[in-house]
């Protein structure tokens, strides 16, 4: 009898905590639909590890998502942490002012919740995947510096406000650091020509995370960028994050975790070594870390739709640069999650931006696992002796 009660008593204060939001929502649980009895295939990315509380991820497209059977199965059996690639961006959540559209995001959230993946939120101050009517009204001097203030703050608690309690870590701002190549950065690093950083003062940024926080107090709030984890000759911008995350956590802004994006290129030299040292120096200031957009792209023969590397030699470089990505994240407790960016060569962003490059995933452009694949597989197949993270919610 005083068993069963225990018993009740714990299983309420388990649904009260995901009502209210508690730790125990990053269980994603809803009370009030059936549970779920998905199990990934146990030497699935994801299955692999789950022992050292590590959650591998995907960025997913909703044009295929529900829609392409294969793509589907391997987003729902490989990964236990999902991205929206593009529908929580900007443009898609608020298409006309005032007018909010959350179902493809909605949607990608619900299929997490059946298949005990957990969200990663992206993203709520970018320069770039702005609405028209946002950057339209900035440059004709319709929407004032004041009123874009009041905008950001607006879609801020909107968007993080709408998905409370079901977001795991937010990107809440991406990429406002200056790269080597930009012509204006600001003493503390940022780049004075950012959208955001020009109108509004670099005090934006911390805003945004105060503003986050107000609108989900549970998720953990990340600052994500691309070459902020040793990729860089100088290091001057992971210099400048490090600087800069220091300073605001020391004024109490609510900035939990930093996200190195981890797009990299067969042609230029890597250092896993260095994104290890990195990421740990950012760890040291009590943020968690994460690799978020994990993607190696190389040349590839531009006659066929194949994605076949010019170079034989980037058969082995490509694995070999997303192995070394994963070690160092594997080597960190503060890093809890690695995120590829695209499921397969044929989804992958790459081969529409760089000119002449692809073969930047995991899986071929027929949805057949490379040797990335089974090199990271085979990693976390060793990684028994790596620390375990916290669980969710430490
Ligand atoms: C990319 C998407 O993959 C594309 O589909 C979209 O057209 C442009 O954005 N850094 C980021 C991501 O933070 O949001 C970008 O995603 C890739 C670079």
């Amino acid at each position: 009898m005083r068993r069963a009660h225990r018993i009740m008593a714990v299983a309420a204060a388990a649904t009260a905590a995901v009502l209210t939001g508690g730790s125990a929502a990053y269980a994603l649980g809803n009370p009030a639909t059936a549970p779920s009895h998905f199990r990934p295939p146990a030497d699935s990315l994801g299955a692999l590890a789950a022992p050292i509380n590590l959650r591998i991820g995907n960025a997913v497209n909703m044009d295929k998502l529900n829609v392409d059977a294969t793509y589907t199965s391997l987003v729902a059996n490989q990964y236990s942490t999902v991205t929206p690639e593009n529908v929580m961006k900007w443009e898609v959540i608020e298409p006309a002012q005032g007018q909010l559209n959350f179902a493809p995001a909605d949607q990608l959230v619900s299929f997490a919740q059946q298949h005990h993946q957990l969200v990663r939120g992206h993203t709520l101050l970018w320069h770039s995947q702005l609405p028209g009517w946002l950057t339209t009204g900035v440059s004709n001097g319709t929407i004032s510096n004041a009123q874009l203030r009041d905008i950001l703050k607006r879609h801020i608690f909107d968007e993080a406000g709408h998905f409370r309690g079901k977001i795991w870590q937010w990107d809440v701002a991406n990429e406002v650091f200056a790269n080597s190549w930009d012509p204006n950065p600001l003493p503390n690093g940022m780049n004075g020509d950012d959208f955001w950083v020009s109108h509004l003062g670099p005090g934006i940024v911390a805003d945004a995370f105060r503003w986050a926080h107000q609108a989900d107090p549970h998720a953990l709030l990340f600052y994500n960028d691309f070459n902020i984890g040793g990729e860089d000759g100088t290091n001057a911008k992971a210099d400048a994050v490090y600087a800069w995350v220091k300073s605001v956590r020391a004024q109490g802004v609510p900035i939990q975790g930093v996200g190195n994006q981890g797009h990299l290129d067969t042609q230029y030299g890597f250092s896993g070594t260095r994104l290890q040292d990195d990421l740990a120096r950012y760890a040291g200031l009590g943020v968690k870390v994460a690799i978020t957009e994990a993607d190696v792209r190389t040349f590839v023969e531009t006659t066929d739709s194949l994605q076949t590397p010019t170079d034989s030699l980037a058969l082995f470089a490509q694995p070999f640069e997303f192995d070394q990505m994963l070690k160092a994240c594997l080597a960190l407790s503060s890093c809890i999650s690695f995120t590829i960016w695209g499921v397969d060569d044929a989804d992958s962003w790459v081969p529409g931006v760089f000119t002449g490059e692809g073969y930047a995933t995991l899986y071929d452009t027929k949805l057949q696992p490379k040797t990335a694949y089974t090199t990271l597989q085979q990693d976390l197949k060793l990684s028994a002796g790596a620390p375990r993270r916290p669980g969710p919610g430490h």
